[in-house]
């Protein structure tokens, strides 16, 4: 079943912290709308696959992701629902045993083929897109992270799900490619910030990427937005005691669940920014859930691991207080 019965609405769950400054954070949960194909993929899948099927096309969707990739799970599940043959193209070598993702991926007809870290940069390059079509046959092709033009336009009814009576100062979301993030800009209610929390060390780049995504898809740059650079943890699939510890607290506050690669680094760049003063009292900030909890569980000893050393370093540093 794709995610077709389903609305939005936005959850107060505003911390202390942010409460003791006047602050109200605020969720959009994307995650309820379906048990695999949740938070932003169903949204940046949805007009691919459509274009797809009116396209009557019957060869496969071919995509790329790593071992944990949520865009090739999501792609997978909805492949096999939808009757579309799905192929995943996964960077590094096929281990003795894969991850629990790409048995899910494997499980419901995606057939896998794992290729060299240095081939894997390739993924845009068209001699190497050519050479797939030589080993494999014709394919649709989609991009890393299924991001598009036309994943840019299904990510502006993220945004769409607000109104201007939802009155939000800042509308947050975290980036890999930058297309959920291009969808939010050009859909988010006038006069509401955008901002971007990139998973990556050294994203700048990003900000190049999204104007062309943006283009690409036809939407004005209105400007309203910018990214925060600095809240990687050491980049991509880091996690730091600090971002552990994170995620804790507010599944503990809220009841919700972060996962560290995506979400939690955006809720650990919203309380910098806090403590920063950046924002100024009464601001309503919104932070999107964009899923990302299948993945969880390839993650949860790291997790559990950092929050131990969180712990033992508060314990350390209250003792030589
Ligand atoms: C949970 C989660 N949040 C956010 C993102 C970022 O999405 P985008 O690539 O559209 O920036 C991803 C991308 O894989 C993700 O898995």
């Amino acid at each position: 079943m794709s995610p077709t019965d389903f609305s939005l609405s936005l959850r107060d769950v505003t911390p202390a912290s942010f409460a003791e400054r006047q602050v109200r954070l605020l969720l959009l949960d994307l995650t309820a709308i379906h048990p695999f194909i949740s938070g932003n993929k169903w949204f940046k899948l949805k007009y691919n696959l459509a274009a797809y099927q009116a396209a009557g096309k019957s060869y496969p969707l071919l995509s790329f992701g790593g071992a944990w990739s949520n865009h090739i799970h999501a792609l997978a599940y909805a492949g096999y629902q939808a009757g579309i043959p799905t192929i995943g193209v996964i960077r590094g070598e096929r281990p003795a045993q894969v991850s629990a993702m790409l048995q899910d991926a494997e499980s419901w007809g995606m057939q896998l083929e794992f290729v060299s870290r240095a081939e894997y940069r390739q993924k845009d390059s068209a001699a190497f897109i050519d050479s797939l079509r030589a080993r494999l046959g014709e394919f649709e092709y989609l991009p890393e992270g299924g991001s598009n033009a036309l994943a840019v336009k299904g990510c502006t009814e993220i945004a769409g799900s607000l109104s201007a009576l939802d009155d939000v100062d800042f509308l947050c979301c975290a980036c890999g490619t930058g297309a959920t993030l291009a969808g939010l800009i050009s859909a988010a209610p006038v006069p509401t910030q955008v901002l971007g929390v990139p998973a990556l060390k050294g994203a700048d780049f990003l900000y190049d990427d999204i104007r062309g995504l943006l283009k690409q898809a036809g939407y004005a740059d209105n400007g309203r937005w910018r990214l925060i650079l600095d809240a990687h943890e050491g980049g991509y699939g880091k996690i730091s005691p600090r971002l552990a510890d994170c995620i804790e607290r507010f599944k503990i506050h809220s009841g919700v669940q972060l996962e560290p690669l995506y979400t939690g680094k955006l809720l650990l760049a919203l309380e910098n920014m806090l403590a920063g003063g950046e924002f100024t009292a009464g601001s309503r900030v919104v932070m999107v859930h964009t899923g990302g909890l299948q993945g969880l569980r390839g993650m949860e000893e790291r997790l559990a691991e950092q929050l131990k050393r969180f712990r033992d370093m508060e314990k350390q540093r209250q003792e030589t207080e």
